[in-house]
Order: C-alpha cells, then structure tokens, then sequence
C-alpha cells in the first residue's frame, strides 16, 4: 500500500481517485481537513477498504510513525501543504509550519522506517514530494522555461516554504540514503480545485454574477496543467523515476491570466448563457504584493527520461473544467461557508478595483 498525505484536497483528491480507479493497491490517506481538504471531495470511495482515511497532522511525529508501523507501506506521496499564495502573505506562519515542520518530520519518521526495512523493502520504498515551479522565482518574458538546473529563489512566503521543504527532500537523501523524488509542477486546474485560486474564483464568480478581480494588469504568465495530467506523471515517476531526481512536470501552456480569464468567459457564454456576457464582470484590482511575473516549465526531462506527456490541451481541459464546475454547484455552495467569506473580504475587501 502507498501513504498519501494531503489527500482530501484538490491533486491529493485527484490522485487518490484516480489511483484506485486504475488499480487495487490501496491508500492511507492522512489529511488535517484544513480549510482546503474536503471529504466531500472522496465520497465516491466511501465503502471502499481500499481506501483508509486518517484525520491527522504531517506535524505529529507519534501518528506518522503509528501509521507507517501499522500499514507498512511501499512508498510516501505527500501533496499536504498550504498551497495559497495570497493566504501566504496574509499569514506566512502556517505555512512555515505544515510545509516545512511538517515536510521535516515526515521526512524523519520516513528515515527511521526505511532504515528499519530488509533489503527488497529498502530497495522499493520512495518518498515523492509533491512541489511546485514557483521555487525557481519569476522569469522575464524572454527567459527559457525553468529546468531542473534552474537555481532556486523563491519569492514569496508560499514558494519559501515549499523550496525548503525541496532542499530538506533533498538532503535527507544526500546524507541518509532516502530514496526520494520530487516533482515540480506548474499551475494546475480542473475538478475539486478550492475556488481561492484563479480558475475556479473566476468560474465560482461568474456564475453567481459577481466581479472578477484580475490582480494587476493581468499580464501574468502561468503555465498551466490539467490535474489528471499531473496525477499520471506523479505515478510515472513514482513507477521509474530515480531516486534523488527532480522531474519538472508542466503543460507547455504559457497564457497571461487576462487570456485565461477571457477563455473562461467566452466557454460560460456558450455553456451557461445570460443576456449579457460575463465579460463585462472582469475587474483589474490592486495587484499580489511581489507578485511573480511568469512561470514556464521546460517538461523535455520527464518526457525524455520517463516517456510521460501531458494528455490535455488547455482548450479540451478548461472546457471539462468549466463544465465539472457548471455540474457540481452543490459542491462549491457547500466550500463557501462562513470561513470562506471571511477569506474573500480579507483577500479582495481592501483592493482598489476598476472595471475592464
Ligand atoms: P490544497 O490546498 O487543495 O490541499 C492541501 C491539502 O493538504 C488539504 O486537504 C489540507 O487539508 C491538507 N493539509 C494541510 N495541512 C496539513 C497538515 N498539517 N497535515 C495534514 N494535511 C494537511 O493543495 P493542492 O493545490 O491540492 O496542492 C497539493 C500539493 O501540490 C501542495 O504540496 C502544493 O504545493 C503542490 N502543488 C500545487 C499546485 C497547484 O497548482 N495547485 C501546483 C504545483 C504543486
Ligand atoms: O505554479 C504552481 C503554483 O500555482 C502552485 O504551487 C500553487 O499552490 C498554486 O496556488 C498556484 O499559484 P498561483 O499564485 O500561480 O495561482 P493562483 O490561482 O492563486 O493565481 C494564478 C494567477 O492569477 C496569478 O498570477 C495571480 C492571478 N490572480 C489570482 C487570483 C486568486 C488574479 O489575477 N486574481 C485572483 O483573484
């Protein structure tokens, strides 16, 4: 059996899914249920002994080892993290905190289960941490896509912690032998991502007929990757990438956020129509302090080296989305409690806006 944390919220969610979709190895699931982890988002397993889900922290130390001394299993993928940049500059602590102390101590409990493993155990067992592009800071328009020898400089709290989370991932390797891997992916979007990040915002917005706040002048580059194409390359390198490596996972889908708003609009127009289009809802507000200007992933290694591709276009891709989203209002009423609003008056309360 493989150990997931963080798999209630949106990729963990989408890659416990899509696991036992395609196979019978079953999945503890450690997930805190932070704001963002959802057990709505795992109904579909509800009954399966595949699956067993564990309310707890990366934090706790005592609980990590309990599991891995109980289910013994073969490898580690762990999504658990704070993963908004936004909420990062609002309250970095947390993130220092679940990213970092918590990465340090999965890591720790994970040595001493390794080292406590016989030969075939210690030969199979991975650790796959699950990290993000925005480590490698902000390129220029002109710049290469980042690869994996792009050097490291974060730039906001969010990317800080994961980076350090990467160099720990790294260095437990180094000097103890971990065998772990690490994947570097671009923006995601799709079905169960928690509308505080830009797609589903836009789409959550647009359908209940409020503005849609573009940070800045919208220029913004993101690279963006349909979640099931992240979850197939996340099994791909758990199946043969080498330990110790990094594998940059991105879509080759470079769009500035005003286009991917604009996109966003047209498909509502055609798939949910009104008497007016949802263009005129977009707003430019006060932009994301040191907000980085573009991400772009150079993905030759994975392909090269583990023959993965991502199997979306962002055209057949945000078109699913868009329609996931239009089918499952429930499921966003019901993530819009009272904590969310809190949030959105936090986040955007104090932007000054002015419409497109
Ligand atoms: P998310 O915020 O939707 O989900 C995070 C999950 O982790 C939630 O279920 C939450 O309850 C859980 N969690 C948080 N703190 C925890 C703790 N201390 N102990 C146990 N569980 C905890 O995040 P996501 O967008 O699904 O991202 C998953 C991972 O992928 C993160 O590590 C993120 O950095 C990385 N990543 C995300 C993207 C993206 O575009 N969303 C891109 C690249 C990498
Ligand atoms: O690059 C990978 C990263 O992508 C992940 O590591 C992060 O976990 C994930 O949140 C995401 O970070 P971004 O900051 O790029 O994603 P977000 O959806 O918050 O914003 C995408 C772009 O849209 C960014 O340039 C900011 C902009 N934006 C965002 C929001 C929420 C807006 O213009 N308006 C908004 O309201």
């Amino acid at each position: 059996m493989i150990l997931v944390t963080g798999g209630a919220g949106f990729i963990g969610a989408n890659f416990v899914l899509d696991w036992l979709h395609g196979c019978d190895e079953p999945v503890v699931n450690l997930d805190r249920l932070t704001y963002a982890g959802n057990p709505d988002n795992l109904a579909p397993l509800a009954g399966d002994a595949r699956h067993v889900f564990v309310h707890g922290d990366i934090c706790d130390r005592a609980l990590v080892e309990d599991l891995l001394a109980r289910h013994r299993p073969r490898a580690i993928v762990h999504f658990a993290a704070e993963s908004h940049v936004d909420r990062s500059i609002h309250g970095p602590a947390e993130f220092v905190r679940t990213n970092v102390d918590g990465t340090f101590t999965l890591l720790e409990a994970a040595r001493a289960y390794h080292a406590a493993l016989d030969g075939t155990g210690k030969a199979a067992f991975r650790f796959l941490h699950v990290s993000t592009d925005e480590v490698f800071g902000s390129l220029s328009p002109t710049d290469p896509p980042f690869s994996e020898d792009t050097p490291y400089a974060p730039n906001s709290p969010y990317s800080a912690s994961k980076a350090a989370s990467d160099h720990l991932v790294r260095a437990w390797h180094h000097t103890y032998g971990l065998p772990v891997l690490t994947g570097n992916c671009s923006n995601n979007y799709g079905p169960l991502q928690f509308p505080e990040k830009l797609i589903p915002l836009m789409i959550a917005n647009a359908l209940a007929g409020k503005p849609l706040p573009v940070y800045g002048d919208g220029r913004q580059v993101r690279d963006w990757l349909y979640v099931g194409d992240h979850c197939t390359a996340l099994r791909r390198v758990l199946e043969a990438g080498r330990p110790g490596e990094t594998y940059n996972i991105g879509g080759w889908n470079e769009k500035a956020n005003i286009d991917v708003v604009h996109t966003l609009c047209a498909l509502l127009d055609e798939l949910k129509p009104t008497d007016r289009s949802y263009k005129d809802l977009i707003a430019f507000v006060t932009d994301r302090p040191g907000h980085d200007r573009r991400y772009a992933i150079d993905a030759r290694k994975i392909e090269r080296e583990l023959g993965w591709r991502p199997a979306e276009t962002f055209e057949t891709g945000l078109r699913k989305t868009v329609q996931w989203y239009l089918d499952h209002q429930d499921w966003v009423r019901n993530v819009q409690s009272g904590a969310y609003q809190q949030w959105i008056s936090e986040n955007y309360g104090q932007r000054q806006g002015s419409p497109a």
